[in-house]
């Protein structure tokens, strides 16, 4: 969704805000811009397309100056175009305005402000703020935001510049997030900790209804009601490196080698004494926890396949009533609750908002949420009544690889830490599952190691039109984000079944033209799945498996394989998702697709 940017220092305004953009590009756009105060005028440059038809723009008409915001901007109010590029200025072109968000009473404002002679220039909410913010100016560009936002409804994070007062930008935050970096003589406005974290590890993250004036020399924040307040400055565990892609052709690939470090480092953080920790953040008493007796899990996408996880482990291993939801659809639909229902959010962004609109209407019928969130102080971490964090690092592609397997680890951390407090699981068996886990980045790096044989089979069946994923038990839901993997970044029709449901409908499907990607490896429902694969074989069917190191049956029954090493049933999703995460990449490569930033998707997905 759209990203925000904005700085105020002494190096060079449009390559600070520039370098910005292109850490945000992650998120998703359609188009983007600059502006700044160059010589006590306002200059805006901003293009339809991608960055680069902006960096060329400044290349031909470049602008200087020491302060500026910037944005890329995935349209929800008026086409991609031009004109609808952010920012948006008011009638005199003294005032600019980036927006991330969306104003829900735009048009009943817009039609006020054409009445009182304003003149919009584009079909954006966006420029509404600008005119109000025009209308309220008195010489002070805070008290003119303060003014503005009370007339907006909706969810936005803004930053705004006005050429009669060139030492300052003026950021309010309401349901959009947005975080400050601070320097020394310069400081910084984001979207997202990546674009500020190649000049300060220091950052104040915004809460809702908070401002921040940015003055070279330091950051001043404000209440919504203009009052003085003090805030929290975090220091960001991240490298710069952690955002480059560390030689690899793309950051989804990277991230998929990251995987091995990613589980280590959650085994050092989640196992401590051979206990379990869940972090400083997790905030749930022992007793509170004992009495759940019910919990709802609601994601969107990969995270909610992680939830579906969640499910089959905390049904088998606590011995928890557990539903999962698509947020989407949980928001909506009113469940029956008791007072001992824990609801938890799974998000790598910690954005998304459908996912935040479960955790508020969770809260409405007073329950407790938990979130399972990536990224430090997001919205969703913030607005839960505990976090796990799954210590991924900043994951870039647009396609989840590494959250998803560090979700999985997390879930089954919280899952065996709470079948201990339910005495579902004696400490023997506990002790037992945490050495097993020991073994997990170093099997997932021998999977790493067999990609070239992924990518052979990618070579073979990159231009099949259709594919059928299959998986039962617990790797159902793995099958499930292996046809996302595929389908989002390919652009190939991918769709995931439980393989006992073949029969009922979906074999008809099934011909030397669709091929089927089978989860095979050994566990508690292998003879049914080896069955499954025997009606998709004698159908004529083609199958690709992933199947236990050294298993012939499994191969006498597929027609391609990729082995990955035996590991407990539980651990299984985290290991299978892996090859299908890299058969998704090389088919989406060898065709070409922009693997990172899929059409039509972001990162972040902030709006409904
Ligand atoms: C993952 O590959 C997808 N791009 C998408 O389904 C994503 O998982 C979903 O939008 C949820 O995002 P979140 O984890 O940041 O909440």
């Amino acid at each position: 969704m759209c990203g925000i940017v904005g700085y105020i220092g002494d190096k060079d305004v449009s390559s600070v805000l520039m370098s910005g953009l292109w850490k945000l590009e992650y998120r998703g756009y359609d188009s983007s811009g600059i502006a700044v105060i160059d010589d006590g005028d306002l200059k805006v440059r901003k293009s339809f397309g991608k960055l680069m038809q902006l960096q060329e723009l400044l290349q031909r008409e470049p602008v200087g100056g020491s302060l500026g915001i910037g944005h890329t901007r995935w349209a929800t109010h008026g086409e991609p175009s031009d004109q609808n590029a952010h920012p948006q200025t008011d009638c005199n072109g003294k005032i600019a305005v980036v927006h991330n968000g969306i104003i829900e009473n735009y048009y009943t404002l817009k039609e006020e402000l054409i009445k009182r002679r304003h003149i919009f220039k584009s079909t954006t909410d966006t420029e509404v703020i600008a005119h109000l913010v025009e209308e309220e100016f008195r010489g002070d560009l805070k008290e003119a935001v303060l003014k503005a936002v009370e007339k907006l409804k909706g969810s936005f994070a803004i930053a705004v510049i006005s050429e009669d007062q060139p030492d300052r930008i003026v950021a309010y935050r309401k349901g959009s997030p947005l975080i400050i970096g601070l320097g020394r003589n310069e400081n910084l406005l984001a979207s997202d900790i990546p674009a500020v974290i190649g000049h300060t590890k220091e950052v104040v993250i915004l809460e809702d209804d908070e401002m921040a004036v940015l003055k070279k020399d330091g950051v001043e924040f404000y209440t919504k009601d203009g009052e003085r307040i003090e805030k929290q400055v975090q220091e960001v565990p991240w490298k710069p490196d952690d955002m480059d892609k560390g030689g690899f052709p793309h950051y989804m690939l990277k991230e998929i080698y990251e995987q091995p470090e990613v589980i280590r480092r959650n085994i050092s953080l989640r196992i401590r004494n051979k206990k379990i920790d869940l972090g400083e953040n997790f905030n749930f008493t022992p007793d509170e926890l004992a009495r759940v007796n019910r919990i709802i899990i609601q994601a969107c996408g990969t995270s909610w396949h992680a939830g579906y996880i969640g499910k089959y482990l905390l049904e088998d291993i606590a011995r928890v009533h557990t539903e999962v939801d698509i947020s989407s659809e949980f928001r909506y639909r009113n469940p029956v609750v008791n007072g001992e229902t824990l609801v938890i959010a799974i998000s790598q962004s910690g954005e998304t908002a459908d996912t935040l609109a479960g955790i508020r209407e969770a809260k409405a019928k007073f329950l407790r949420v938990l979130s399972i969130v990536n990224v430090l102080g997001s919205t969703i971490a913030r607005e839960s009544d505990g976090v796990i964090y799954i210590n991924a690092g900043p994951e870039i592609g647009v396609a989840s690889t590494k959250a998803f397997t560090a979700q999985v680890f997390n879930v089954y951390m919280f899952t065996l830490y709470l079948a201990r407090l339910k005495w579902t699981i004696q400490k023997e068996e506990m002790l037992k599952r945490l050495s097993e886990l020991e073994g997990l980045p170093d099997a997932i790096e021998r999977i790493l190691k067999r990609d070239d044989v992924i990518r052979g089979i990618a070579e073979r069946f990159k231009d099949k039109k259709h594919f059928l994923f299959l998986g039962r038990g617990i790797n159902y839901p793995t099958a499930l984000e292996g046809a996302l993997k595929l389908k989002e970044i390919s652009y190939i029709h991918a769709t995931g079944y439980p393989a006992g449901e073949l029969k009922h409908g979906p074999l008809a499907l099934v011909d030397e033209n669709m091929p089927v990607v089978a989860i095979a490896t050994r566990s508690s429902v292998y003879e049914k799945m080896l069955n499954n694969l025997e009606e998709v074989k004698s159908r004529g069917g083609v199958v690709i498996s992933v199947v236990t190191e050294g298993d012939e049956r499994a191969k006498a029954v597929s027609d391609y394989t990729i082995e990955v090493p035996d590991v407990p049933e539980y651990l299984s999703p985290i290991v299978n998702a892996v090859p299908l995460q890299l058969l998704a990449y090389h088919i989406a490569a060898l065709n070409g697709r922009d693997v990172d930033k899929p059409r039509n998707l972001a990162k972040s997905v902030t709006v409904e």
